[in-house]
């Protein structure tokens, strides 16, 4: 069984061929490592390979995943938990099977957001740049007790189930949206409208996914829905946020801040070191001006707990595929889209 690993970095390696020699699997499996993303331009890599493994900045669309068949792969296992880079309707219709890697550690996506809203609110981002230049002024610093402040919660699955935890530990009052409620969340805040949310909140975290139902979900009209002076987490997908109206409301001083690990055009830059070129997106650029704005390169994920989980569940998936068993992380199988469409990402 060859597997060829698309986007691989040398964490990537690490955690898989570890995991992957420390395991008794029935069929054994040979990994080949890309640099590359999986795109049109290098699809062809994948000759010779049973299955592919993709990362968040792959494309899996059309052209790919008939290109993809032609070559006789017949299985896309995600290490991530998104799945909107892949044109799930083709995979079905291909006979794909398509797993991704729903619950790596929730928590270190949940900490990394906390870790967003603290270091915008407490300016700690800029203290560290002002105290190695000798400047130990607290002008500008000042921020908020987040003790007693409302934060909300934009879709409360595993990611944002974990945050509302933590920030009922901080003493928050947490308000969430989600069009399919959990019970779970009663503990640690209460359901609104998004519009609610959106007013009431100091604080506005999205942890839904990226469909063509969400994208776009915080533009201009949502915006101008939010408390004057919030501050804005995205730690989910960049889509979920039109750019150009984040600037425009960052620049008339409504938005108090914006952190984001994701950003919409982070498939030409993100993972990559940029550092030598003359980056063209004016927006990412005109973004990092903002003295109250965090820009990651979608790192919440990266902890070493969740490195190891997504290695483990994805040679699980591996072996589900090659047993032909229905697989608990399955998104299509068989021919059979195994979730819900588009604005309903939960599984069935
Ligand atoms: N930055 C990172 O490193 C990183 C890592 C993992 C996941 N993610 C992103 O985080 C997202 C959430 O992950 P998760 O594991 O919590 O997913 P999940 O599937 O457990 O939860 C998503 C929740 O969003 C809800 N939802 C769907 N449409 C919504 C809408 N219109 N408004 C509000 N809520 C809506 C769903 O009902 C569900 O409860 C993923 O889709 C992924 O894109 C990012």
């Amino acid at each position: 069984m060859k597997l060829a690993v698309f986007s691989a970095k040398p964490y990537d390696r690490r955690y898989l061929e570890g995991v992957n020699s420390s395991r008794s699997s029935s069929v054994p499996v040979q990994l080949i490592f890309h640099e590359f993303s999986l795109s049109v331009d290098t699809v062809a890599l994948a000759r010779g390979a049973d299955a592919v493994c993709v990362f968040v900045n792959d494309t899996l669309d059309t052209p790919v995943l008939e290109s993809l068949h032609g070559l006789g792969v017949r299985a896309v296992l995600l290490r991530c938990a998104g799945y909107n880079n892949v044109n799930l309707a083709v995979a079905e219709r291909l006979g794909f099977f398509v797993a991704n890697v729903p619950s790596y550690s929730p928590e270190a996506v949940a900490e990394f957001a906390i870790a967003l809203i603290q270091t915008l609110n407490r300016n700690t981002h800029r203290a560290y740049n002002r105290v190695r230049e000798g400047n130990f002024s607290l002008v500008g610093l000042l921020g908020r007790t987040l003790h007693g402040k409302t934060v909300g919660i934009v879709g409360t699955g595993r990611i944002g189930l974990a945050l509302a935890r933590i920030l009922k530990g901080f003493g928050c009052h947490v308000l969430a949206h989600d069009p399919f409620p959990t019970d779970a969340f009663a503990a640690y805040g209460e359901y609104v409208p998004l519009n609610d949310l959106l007013a009431r909140s100091d604080f506005v975290s999205l942890h839904c996914p990226l469909t063509e139902s969400t994208r776009h979900i915080v533009n201009a009209d949502s915006l101008g829905r939010m408390k004057p002076g919030a501050m804005l987490v995205n730690t989910s997908r960049g889509g979920l946020i039109q750019t150009k109206a984040v600037l425009a409301a960052l620049k008339g001083g409504r938005l108090g801040g914006l952190a984001l690990d994701v950003y919409e055009g982070e498939g030409a830059l993100f993972y990559n070191d940029h550092s030598g070129d003359i980056i063209d997106d004016d927006d990412l650029m005109r973004l990092t001006t903002f003295h109250n704005v965090l820009v990651c390169g979608h790192q919440a994920f990266f902890t070493e707990e969740a490195l190891a989980e997504i290695a483990e569940s994805t040679l699980r998936n591996l072996d589900d595929f090659v047993a032909g068993v229905p697989g608990r992380n399955s998104l299509v199988r068989d021919g059979h889209l195994i979730i819900r469409r588009d604005s309903l990402p939960v599984r069935i």
